[in-house]
């Protein structure tokens, strides 16, 4: 007999009832129970489990695709009211029902139901896959306009969400009919881990009522057991007598599954059933868990055995020798999976025994590894508050990060590694017409290194907790309404030329007098900052000593001391730079020409600043120099790239670094300081150390 009825098996009759408030929350017993394309804010009772169920507007699919009503011909007189309408998505890959305040680590069997009834009027039965968060639970293919068609999966669920996902794989227009969310037992199905999970290929209730399916209350796990009678091979047993499973057995199939069994027809005969392996888009060969309940329910005379073997293409599946227990169940099972390129289960009865054999009820189940990790639970939840704030709609479904790089949302980038879950590296959100303030959310993307912001209708001041974010290394904020001064935090990180900040053309951020200035509190910090490091203090000295010691030198000998250019000014106080937005400097203007040849073609770099590189050369009369050149990919203005020269000077220590001039050419910005190594001084004094010597 062919194994392939389940596919062919028409909905069980769910009918509807009274009203109940909407309902995203699972109810007491954990249900989630989602009628999609149900339109309006009330559920209602289902009619035979008496079960709520909830409206998907809101909360479970952020709005994304559009609800229909199937066409008129497909309605019967007792379909339930939930096969009436369903959710399809023409817009996008990926879109996602988000089931959410379940516990994280538990069980959970989950069930997507479908059922097409040509409700876009195109008669065109679609294709499509479905996701369990970022791992591939199946494809669904729509086999016929009026099949009601279930698919099932147990998971653990990692998280306090699971997001369900419907993948657009270009076969038509993924929809959805009907979506449960079902808590197990912990020690239920010992096959489902972290790393695996059960898709249900048929679970079959052997000799039950050809008519009703079993499923809530009967079953309290609201597991769905469809009836296999064939009379022209099996006679049916039942009982009407209590039929249990030991207490935390890891099957418990439901008393009324186990009251009804049945045996051949031709007590000679044994019980068959095969099925052929169904190739997944990801797994050729997919791995099988058979799952079959026994019970005896004829009490049996003492000279009466049944006792047989379980046997798969002709070979012992378990080794012992079954004997149903009289009104109590017992399950065989395997506990990894199989994989063969046919299946032929027999139930042979052994030579002793005087009876058939019987079976009960039978699960069959394929596995899918579930090992793709979900991005950080941390980043998910900021990105959300994000996405909610400023009304991210395009694409941001599922998870973030995966599967793989293809599914990333738009505009995040992120990074992968092998044993822990992904991380957001990269937000770019320029352009997208951002409203409101910064969100200090940002600060919880724990692994950001880029994020940018420019060129959106942003508002309120810089929030200094952005400096928390110890891997970010550009930060552009330009072309907002921003305003107040740039956080300290953030200063600091400029300031040690690990940040990238890009604040120009913003309202009012450090252009206005008042605004701009720090609080004398955090000058004072500075200068603290500043002035601590060991080094520094030895290199202050060692200029003071310098100095005196060149006073000297300058009076006595000629060539040992350059003399001061005269075009040159030292840049006394960065607060006159840039107090009214124009630019007062009264340097030496350098021409890009020249600074070439000061730099040597910008031979050396020193290092990389907050704007670019810095480069080391020599003007005319010898004096080494920094030139900090603004990197030509950057997009920053003159007045942000002077307003950032202003507070690298205000952070420099006027005695250590004196500016010497500025380039403005073309394109081309560039700051040129005075530059001291330790080398430099050091040679400077054993020079001056010699002439005293030679003296
Ligand atoms: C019932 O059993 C007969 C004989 O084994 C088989 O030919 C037939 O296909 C079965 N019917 C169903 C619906 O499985
Ligand atoms: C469902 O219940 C309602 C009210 O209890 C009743 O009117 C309706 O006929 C029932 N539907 C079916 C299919 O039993
Ligand atoms: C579906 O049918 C119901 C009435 O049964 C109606 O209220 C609703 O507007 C219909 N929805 C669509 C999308 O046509
Ligand atoms: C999908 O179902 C249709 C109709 O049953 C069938 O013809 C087709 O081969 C199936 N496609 C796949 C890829 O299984
Ligand atoms: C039962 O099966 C055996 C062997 O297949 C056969 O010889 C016998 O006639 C069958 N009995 C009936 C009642 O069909
Ligand atoms: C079990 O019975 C079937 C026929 O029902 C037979 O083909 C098979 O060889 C038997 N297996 C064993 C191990 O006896
Ligand atoms: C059949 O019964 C005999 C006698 O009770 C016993 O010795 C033998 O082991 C049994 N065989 C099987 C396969 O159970
Ligand atoms: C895991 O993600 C990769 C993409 O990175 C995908 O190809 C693969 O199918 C996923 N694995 C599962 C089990 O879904
Ligand atoms: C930020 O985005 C804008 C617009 O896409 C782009 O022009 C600019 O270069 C980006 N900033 C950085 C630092 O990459
Ligand atoms: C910044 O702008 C907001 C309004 O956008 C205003 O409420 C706030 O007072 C401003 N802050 C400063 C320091 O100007
Ligand atoms: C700032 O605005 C001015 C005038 O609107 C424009 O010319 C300039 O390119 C802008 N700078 C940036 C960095 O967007």
């Amino acid at each position: 007999m062919a194994a392939t009825p389940w596919l062919l098996l028409l909905c069980l009759i769910l009918a509807a009832g009274g009203v109940l408030q909407a309902r995203a929350q699972p109810d007491s017993k954990g249900f989630i129970s989602v009628d999609c394309g149900l339109q309006g804010e009330t559920g209602y009772t289902e009619n035979t489990t008496k079960l709520s169920m909830a409206p998907d507007n809101g909360g479970f699919t952020d709005d994304a695709g559009t609800c229909h009503n199937i066409s008129a011909e497909y309605v019967t007189p007792l379909m339930g009211k939930s096969w009436f309408n369903l959710r399809s998505f023409a817009a996008g890959t990926r879109n996602c029902y988000t089931l959410r305040s379940i516990v994280p680590g538990l069980k959970y069997l989950v069930r997507a139901r479908f059922m097409y009834g040509n409700y876009d009027g195109l008669h065109r039965l679609p294709m499509f896959d479905l996701h369990i968060g970022v791992n591939f639970w199946r494809t669904v293919n729509i086999s016929s306009p009026f099949a009601a068609k279930f698919v099932e999966v147990i998971v653990v669920v990692p998280d306090d969400y699971v997001q369900v996902c419907l993948i657009n794989t270009g076969a038509g227009t993924p929809f959805i009919s009907g979506l449960d969310l079902r808590p197990l037992k912990k020690t239920m199905y010992p096959q489902v881990t972290a790393a695996q999970g059960l898709v249900l290929l048929t679970r079959f209730n052997f000799g039950g009522d050809e008519n009703t399916g079993i499923r809530y209350p009967d079953d309290p796990h609201d597991r769905m057991w469809f009836p296999w009678v064939n009379s022209s091979s099996w006679t049916e047993i039942s009982t009407t007598r209590r039929v249990k499973y030991e207490a935390d057995s890891p099957f418990e199939a439901p008393m009324a599954v186990m009251q009804t069994a049945i045996r051949p027809r031709n007590a000679s005969h044994n019980i068959e059933f095969d099925w052929e392996p169904q190739p997944q888009a990801n797994d050729p060969s997919p791995g099988y868990i058979i799952i079959m309940h026994f019970s005896e329910l004829q009490l049996l005379p003492s000279n009466a055995v049944r006792e047989f073997y379980i046997n798969l293409n002709g070979k012992l599946l378990n080794r012992d020798v079954m004997r149903p227990p009289y009104l109590y169940g017992q399950a065989s099972y395997n506990t990894f999976a199989i994989r063969k390129s046919y299946y032929i289960v027999s139930l042979n009865a052994t030579a002793n025994s005087t009876l058939p054999p019987i079976i009960n009820a039978l699960e069959l189940f394929s596995v899918i590894p579930t090992t793709n990790l979900s991005t950080n639970s941390q980043d998910v939840s900021a990105i959300l508050v994000i996405k909610a704030k400023y009304q991210v709609h395009k694409n941001w479904m599922g998870d973030p990060c995966g599967p793989g790089t293809v599914m990333v949302w738009d505009s995040l980038t992120c990074s992968y590694a092998i044993a822990s879950p992904p991380r957001i590296t990269r937000v770019d959100l320029s352009s997208r017409g951002l409203n409101g303030d910064i969100s200090s959310s940002f600060a919880n993307l724990k692994a950001l290194q880029y994020l940018n912001l420019s060129n959106n209708n942003l508002v309120g001041s810089i929030p200094n907790v952005l400096s928390q974010l110890t891997s970010l290394t550009v930060l552009d904020l330009s072309r907002n309404q921003l305003n107040g001064s740039i956080p300290f935090g953030l200063l600091v990180r400029v300031q040690d030329g690990s940040l990238d900040l890009r604040y120009g053309n913003n309202s009012d951020i450090c252009t206005n007098g008042n605004s701009c200035q720090l609080p004398t509190k955090q000058r004072s910090k500075l200068a603290i900052y500043i002035a601590i490091p060991a080094v520094l203090i030895v290199i202050i000295v060692a200029v003071v000593l310098f100095c005196f010691i060149r006073r000297k030198c300058q009076g006595s000998i000629n060539n040992s001391v350059r003399p001061r250019n005269e075009m040159m000014t030292s840049y006394a106080s960065g607060d006159d730079l840039y107090g009214d937005g124009s630019l007062r400097l009264e340097s030496r203007q350098f021409t890009y020409e020249e600074l070439k040849m000061i730099t040597n073609n910008f031979e050396r770099v020193l290092g990389r600043g907050g704007f670019g590189y810095v480069y080391d050369g020599f003007l005319e009369d010898g004096t080494q120099v920094a030139v900090k050149l603004r990197s030509h990919s950057s997009d920053q203005g003159d007045k942000e790239f002077l307003a950032e020269a202003r507070i690298l000077t205000q952070i420099h220590h006027k005695n250590l670094v004196t500016m010497i001039g500025y380039c403005k050419d073309g394109e081309y910005l560039a700051l040129v300081y005075e530059y001291m190594s330790e080398g430099t001084l050091h040679d400077h004094i054993e020079a001056c150390g010699r002439w005293w010597k030679s003296r």
